[in-house]
């Protein structure tokens, strides 16, 4: 959802933000903008549509600016609506990821006061209430608008020929980069990778004072010290590394990623602490979009090896449910640790008393102010706005706790640490070969419309090589349970409308093998993803797909890896924008 940072140091301001916006794009690309802050007062520089290869703006000499990229909710995208707003003095500008709930409200009364508004966007009542507080200092000014704004929010603030910048954050990523003698304010690492590795991550009703002296951080009034931690990603793993997209680059990152999360939690043991779900009645997952899938999928794993009833429940849909008991274990699944669904479904989870795990890749993101516990996914920053190799990397941390919960007699330790070990090689043969997939992708990319089915495990890669197809090609795609065709969408098959099968081989195989006659026999074009030992499902398809031989258990890691590439195939045969699909922000900030 939008991006924000700040930087107040020796470099120039301008070249330092444009920077880190096009390393926070993936947060919002339709518009951007930066106001840089030098004796002469503010420059402001506002665009609409993505940075592209713009590396720096002609906006004055400057070592001190803010910067936002902008995923419009309230506003077209348009130069006015983008951020950074500036009040009525044009003295004040300020940067904000989030949403002022109340803002219409707090429009109206500033209105009435004579404040002059110019955007439609709720951003701007900030300006103005700051403006309307500023009487001794901005940290002031920020500190007494504050109570005034009901939402969520990251704010970035700077006053016209002052070196001083002003940050706050309330349930929207904020976080403060420390270099020697430059300091930046940043909605994500990424940001600033490139200058510092050295971060406070903000928390809640922080406000953050920054000089050239230095930094203060005060919460609810009191000054706190936040330890400063030192982040392990490198800027190579923030860049395209000679790759023409970042999805493909970080599909090829996924064999370190289950080698590197092997290191991390296996030695001739699984070291996995999952001591939260000591006598746990149930286990419940909220998630969003591919997270939710990857929790699906977890739901059979686990409930195929212990006896713990497993519950999947879309983050935004969690309100409307039964409430977590105080002996659920509540798992949320997010990759960047900032989904507000899936952060408000924890919250919740833990008013009812029951104990919430966080399974995230992002160091010191909200997800991990919320749970009891936290077990990180080591799969490096993804740019690419549609999941891949976090989604393996959830995958395989799933894996790793199903095989910690089995219950006697079933120890699948052994089985899993063989199968894990050989994973990255197998994924490696796929990544090798991809002329098939290449081929397929030719066809599909000519049609509107299709149809991914599976059964049993198969059934969320279904659903994940659709959301993936749809989501980067534009192709309209759904994913089905096998079984579920001809209850309905049978209507729709025939030559129109190509379908992609998971095959699992395992006991679902042959039931999955008559619906894919069934397919057939409504004139369907038909591919099907399937295990190199498999030879009888090349006689009912059109086109095979084949993964490298796993046991059945891990087949939707392989087969989720095919599908990522598929997709990523067609789109880019169609011409897509593939790292940043239309109408899609990286991480979804707001309800
Ligand atoms: C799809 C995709 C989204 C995210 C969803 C949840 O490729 O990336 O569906 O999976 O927005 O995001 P996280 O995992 O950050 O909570």
């Amino acid at each position: 959802m939008c991006g924000i940072i700040g930087y107040i140091g020796y470099r120039d301001a301008g070249e330092v933000i444009t920077h880190g916006l096009k390393r926070m794009e993936y947060r919002g690309y339709d518009s951007w903008g930066i106001a840089v802050n030098n004796d002469d007062g503010l420059n402001v520089y506002k665009r609409v549509g993505a940075i592209g290869e713009i590396e720096t703006v002609d906006i004055g000499n400057s070592t001190l600016g803010i910067g936002h990229t902008r995923w419009a909710t309230h506003g077209e995208p348009s130069e006015i609506n983008a951020h950074p707003h500036l009040d009525c003095t044009r003295k004040l500008a300020v940067v904000h990821n989030g949403i002022i709930e109340n803002f219409l409200s707090l429009r109206e009364n500033l209105s009435a006061e004579g404040h002059k508004f110019v955007s439609e966007t709720d951003t701007e009542v900030v300006a103005h209430l700051l403006e309307k507080n500023l009487n001794t200092s901005l940290e002031n000014a920020l500190i007494r608008s504050l109570p005034a704004m009901k939402g969520s929010y990251a704010i970035v603030v700077t006053n016209a020929g002052k070196r001083e910048l002003v940050g706050c954050r309330y349930r929207s990523p904020l976080l403060l980069g420390i270099g020697d003698d430059e300091y930046f304010l940043a909605s994500d690492v990424t940001a600033i990778l490139e200058y510092t590795n050295r971060i406070v991550y903000l928390e809640d009703h922080d406000v953050v004072t920054i000089t050239d002296e230095g930094y203060t951080i005060t919460n609810s009034g009191t000054s706190v010290e936040r330890a400063i931690e030192r982040i392990p990603w490198s800027l190579e793993d923030a860049q395209r590394g000679g790759y023409e997209h970042f999805m493909l680059k970080e599909i090829h990152e996924i064999p370190k990623i289950i080698e590197e999360t092997l290191l991390e939690y296996v030695t001739d043991t699984i070291n996995l602490d999952i001591s939260l779900a000591a006598g746990t009645s149930e286990i419940i997952f909220f998630a969003c979009g591919t997270s939710y899938h990857a929790a699906l999928i977890g739901k059979y794993i686990i409930e195929e090896v212990s006896r713990i009833p497993v519950r999947v429940e879309y983050a935004s849909e969690s309100n409307y449910h039964r409430t977590p008991l105080t002996r659920s274990l509540v798992i949320g699944i997010t990759q960047s640790g900032e989904t507000a669904d899936t952060l408000n479904a924890m919250r919740r989870a833990k008013s009812f008393g029951a104990k919430v795990l966080a399974i995230t890749n992002v160091l010191g993101s909200s997800a991990t102010r919320i749970a009891d516990h936290v077990i990180y996914t080591r799969a490096g920053p993804e740019i690419g706005v549609a999941a891949t190799k976090t989604f393996i990397a959830q995958l395989i941390i799933l894996y790793l706790i199903a095989s910690k919960l089995a219950m006697p007699p079933i120890d699948e330790t052994e089985k899993f640490l063989t199968e894990f070990r050989m994973l990255p090689e197998k994924i490696r043969q796929i990544l090798d070969n991809t002329q098939a997939i290449t081929n397929i992708a030719k066809i599909l990319a000519g049609h509107n419309s299709m149809i991914y089915i599976g059964r049993n495990r198969g059934y969320p890669i279904a659903l994940e090589g659709a959301l993936k197809m749809k989501e980067i090609s534009y192709i309209h795609a759904e994913g089905y349970p096998a079984g579920e065709l001809k209850h309905g969408p049978f209507a729709l098959l025939g030559a129109k409308t190509p379908v992609v099968a998971s095959v699992i081989n395992d006991h679902t195989h042959e039931i999955m093998l008559n619906n894919i006659r069934e397919v057939k026999t409504r004139g369907s074009l038909i591919v099907a993803i399937t295990d190199e030992r498999d030879e009888e499902v090349e006689r009912y398809v059109d086109f095979t797909i084949k993964t490298p031989a796993t046991s059945a258990i891990f087949a939707p890691i392989t087969q989720a890896v095919t599908l990522q590439l598929l997709a990523y195939y067609t789109a880019k045969r169609i011409g897509c924008e593939i790292d940043k699909p239309k109408n899609l922000a990286k991480s979804v900030t707001v309800e």
